[in-house]
């Protein structure tokens, strides 16, 4: 029940453990519901009291709208519109950097999705400033919007064909770091309506300044005459061109790097680089891989670096953030308080969705708080988080543990042991941390390979490819 995350390890005993399951759950069914019940009492009051009080700070203000717009037929308007996929994209590109549709005037999807980082932040702050004044924090880093063009609705039971050990995979998917929008076009009604971001009152405050844009004329042709004139329909045509100009390939999954480069033959690695690789996918040293997935997918897809399952790694909290001023408020990704379906599944309690490191090396800021600030401290990270937890973590100040290095401790006691522990977490055989800081240094440069806009040097690609555009 509670190995869920356990998942990279569980696949070879996992039919073994479902027929046992298959043939003890009836007779325990009555004993397991009583040992879950008292486990509800003893172990996990103040856990659960932790949760509840998390709820009251739930997206602070965040108008009702903002989870209620329906916007999942959008589709099904399509059918009888047929707008056009390039003007589509045309017009969601003009959305997406208009200013102009924030309450502040100032903010446009591009201030904190920016193409000059791969339509991620800019800045080193943990979190980005928005609001009517430009003054309220975020609550969770901006991630990049590049390589989700694989990513699935959120799914809570993953069962990966391509893996060959196959099996239950766990939580995966969706938007958002806790993986709670289906869709592109869901996702971005929300950061429209949120208040500390562009802080519409309202859908109907969005569309009267889509109606004052100049590209409303542009807005009419592409989803017809009448597509402004009711608030709910013009805000869902809006969203979906967000949606379509996020599926241009070229903006968001260019696959330009040198990695992609190698791996079509036109580059080869450098030594530390390619060091950093076998590293990266060394079972028993970074074993990064087994998140960040590294090798072409079944179809010969190159990978996106993520298999998008969620996580629970322990990140340190982060004091910077004005929401963690709230000493009992805790992000806790998957079972909440920014999704409310899976808050009884303590078990998934800080989990967050495996990034992407494609362009990783271009962040300033890393993890769903934003607490580190440089790949070198993110790697030390995973090298010694259990081997010297006094690094990163503080000792409680008061209390009955008063003294005690507070391990993971943006997570209630009582859910720490969700924390994942497979390799590169754990120690190796001796007990020391699996990576040295040469091994850190040789996956920097590997994770340099991953950054966007490489361009292979001609005499590789004179070798190896044969170039259509030049005359034969
Ligand atoms: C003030 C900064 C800010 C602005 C402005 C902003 N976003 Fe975001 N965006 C975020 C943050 C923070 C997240 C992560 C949210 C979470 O996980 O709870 C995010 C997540 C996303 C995601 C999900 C990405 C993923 O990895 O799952 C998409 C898609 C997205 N934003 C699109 C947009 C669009 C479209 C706009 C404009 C309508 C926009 N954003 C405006 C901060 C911003
Ligand atoms: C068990 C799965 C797992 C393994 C193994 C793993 N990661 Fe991660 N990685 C994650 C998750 C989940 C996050 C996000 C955690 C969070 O925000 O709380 C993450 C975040 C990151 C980030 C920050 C990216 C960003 O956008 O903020 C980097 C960089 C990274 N991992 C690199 C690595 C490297 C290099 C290795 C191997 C040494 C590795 N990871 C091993 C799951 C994993």
């Amino acid at each position: 029940m509670t190995t869920i995350f356990r998942r990279r390890h569980v696949k070879a005993t996992h039919l073994f453990s479902i027929s046992l399951a298959l043939v003890f759950s009836l007779a325990m069914m009555h004993s397991h519901a009583d040992e879950q019940a008292s486990d509800q009492q003893t172990k996990s009051a103040a856990d659960r009291a932790a949760l509840a009080r998390s709820r009251l700070y739930h997206p602070p203000s965040l108008p009702p709208e903002a989870n209620s717009v329906d916007v999942d037929n959008v589709y099904s308007m399509q059918i009888l519109t047929l707008p056009k996929l390039d003007r589509m994209q045309a017009l969601g590109k003009r959305l997406f950097f208009d200013p102009a549709l924030s309450g502040s005037g100032k903010l446009s999807c591009a201030s904190c999705h920016s193409p000059a980082a791969a339509y991620g932040p800019t800045n080193a702050l943990p979190v980005q400033l928005g609001g009517t004044q430009l003054n309220k924090m975020g609550n969770r880093a901006v991630p990049s919007l590049r390589y989700k063009d694989r990513l699935q609705p959120f799914i809570e039971h993953y069962m990966d064909d391509d893996n060959p050990t196959g099996g239950d995979q766990g939580p995966t998917g969706g938007f958002g770091w806790d993986g709670r929008f289906s869709t592109l076009h869901s996702q971005a009604g929300l950061p429209l309506l949120a208040p500390n971001e562009m802080a519409n009152a309202n859908v109907a405050d969005v569309v009267a300044k889509l109606r004052r844009a100049d590209y409303a004329p542009f807005f009419r042709e592409t989803f017809g005459a009448d597509a402004l004139d009711n608030d709910g329909k013009a805000f869902k045509w809006m969203t979906l061109a967000l949606e379509y100009f996020q599926r241009d390939a070229d903006e968001f999954f260019p696959f330009t790097s040198k990695f992609d480069a190698y791996m079509r033959g036109q580059v080869t690695l450098s030594a530390p680089e390619q060091r950093g690789l076998k590293i990266f996918e060394d079972k028993e040293k970074g074993n990064c891989a087994s998140c960040h997935t590294s090798t072409r997918n079944h179809a010969g897809g190159l990978p996106e670096f993520t298999d998008f399952g969620l996580v629970v790694t322990g990140a340190p909290r982060n004091p910077a953030l004005d929401i963690n001023k709230q000493a009992d408020f805790y992000d806790l990704g998957l079972c909440g308080p920014f999704r409310e379906d899976l808050a009884k599944h303590r078990e998934y309690c800080g989990a967050f969705r495996t990034p992407s490191l494609r362009n990783t090396a271009l962040r300033q800021s890393f993890f769903h708080n934003g607490v580190f600030h440089s790949l070198r401290e993110v790697l030390e990270f995973y090298a010694t988080r259990d081997t010297n937890p006094a690094h990163w973590y503080p000792r409680v100040a008061s209390g009955p543990h008063r003294g005690e290095i507070d391990r993971y401790n943006d997570l209630p006691r009582d859910l720490r042991k969700n924390v994942n522990r497979d390799a590169p977490f754990s120690p190796d055989k001796s007990g020391k941390p699996r990576l040295n800081k040469a091994d850190i240094d040789d996956l920097i440069a590997f994770l340099e390979t991953l950054n966007d806009g490489y361009t292979a040097p001609q005499e590789a690609n004179a070798a190896t490819a044969t170039d259509y555009t030049k005359k034969q």
